[in-house]
């Protein structure tokens, strides 16, 4: 059992957070392209313990900058997107693509005070239907080059969920390869040529044994854990009783990132963003 203060310094992901000071330095998924389908493409966005604003402006571009306007606080979901940045509903501050306040329109003619005024913004890209964010300092790292980026749209999809624990809770569990013979347990097994694409469906390569049949005769897997450049590489090792050994490997990619097998055909690339500073 670690101690509250190990668990606080390591969970704690908010700006000035040492955690949160690393994570900073890594790409994150922000949303996903289809939250910005329709007709307004504005969309809140925490990460990290930030409130953002995610947005598409008429050129087609992404943005993403400070959730409350820097004046009152005015929430700038609900802002006008217009002239290629949000115009604030309060007071109609209006910010561009990079945080900056181009207009008060309040202030009188030929001021420059907006001049002085910028929100956060964070560089954005987007690779397979999600949008990734670099919230940390200087030019960001080189996007990593996953399987699932590389692949054509034909061959990946793109899906999220909310897990209410800290992101180290849920980047244990992605790596915690003895939990799939009970959470994941099927009491029957189906025609594994009709698995594709179903959790644990398919059959074990070079074998006639479905995974769902494999899991649950066999609960207790040995596991290597060996540290790799990248992060982690857990082997789990399942031995059966025909003298064979089941081999199933989870990559681990620092620093929440996880690569694990579905199936022969089909691998889950699993990205744990911290969305709130909090510790438990
Ligand atoms: S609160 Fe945004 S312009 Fe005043
Ligand atoms: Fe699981």
């Amino acid at each position: 059992m670690i101690s509250e203060a190990l668990n606080r310094r390591i969970t704690r992901v908010g700006s000035g957070e040492p955690a949160g000071e690393v994570l900073r330095r890594y790409w994150h998924p922000a949303a996903l392209i289809d939250e910005l389908e329709g007709e307004r493409p504005v969309v809140a966005v925490k990460l990290l313990g930030e409130a953002l604003v995610l947005f598409r402006d008429e050129q087609n571009e992404l943005a993403l900058i400070g959730r409350h306007c820097p004046h009152r606080g005015a929430d700038l979901c609900y802002g006008r997107l217009e002239n290629n940045g949000l115009r604030c509903p309060f007071h109609g501050w209006h910010f561009n693509r990079d945080g900056q306040c181009v207009e008060q329109p309040g202030e009188p003619e030929g001021s420059r005070t907006h001049e002085k005024i910028k929100t956060a913004s964070y560089p954005v890209v987007e690779k397979n239907g999600i949008v990734f964010a670099y919230m940390g300092p200087g030019e960001p790292p080189e996007f990593p080059n996953f399987d699932c980026f590389r692949a054509p749209e034909s061959h990946s999809f793109a899906f999220k969920g909310l897990w209410q624990c800290n992101w180290l809770q849920a980047m244990e569990i992605g790596i915690d390869p003895a939990h799939a013979s009970f959470l994941h347990r099927f009491l029957q097994d189906e025609d594994p040529s009709d698995g594709y694409g179903k959790q644990f469906r398919d059959k074990s390569e070079n074998t006639e044994l479905p995974m769902t049949q494999l899991l649950r005769e066999y609960p207790r897997p040995e596991i290597r854990v060996e540290e790799t450049d990248y992060g982690m590489k857990l082997t789990a090792l399942r031995h059966l009783d025909n003298g064979m050994t089941h081999v199933r490997v989870t990559n681990q990619i620092f620093p929440g990132a996880i690569c694990i097998p579905m199936s022969r055909e089909m691998t889950i690339t699993q990205w744990h963003v911290p969305i709130d500073d909090h510790s438990c």
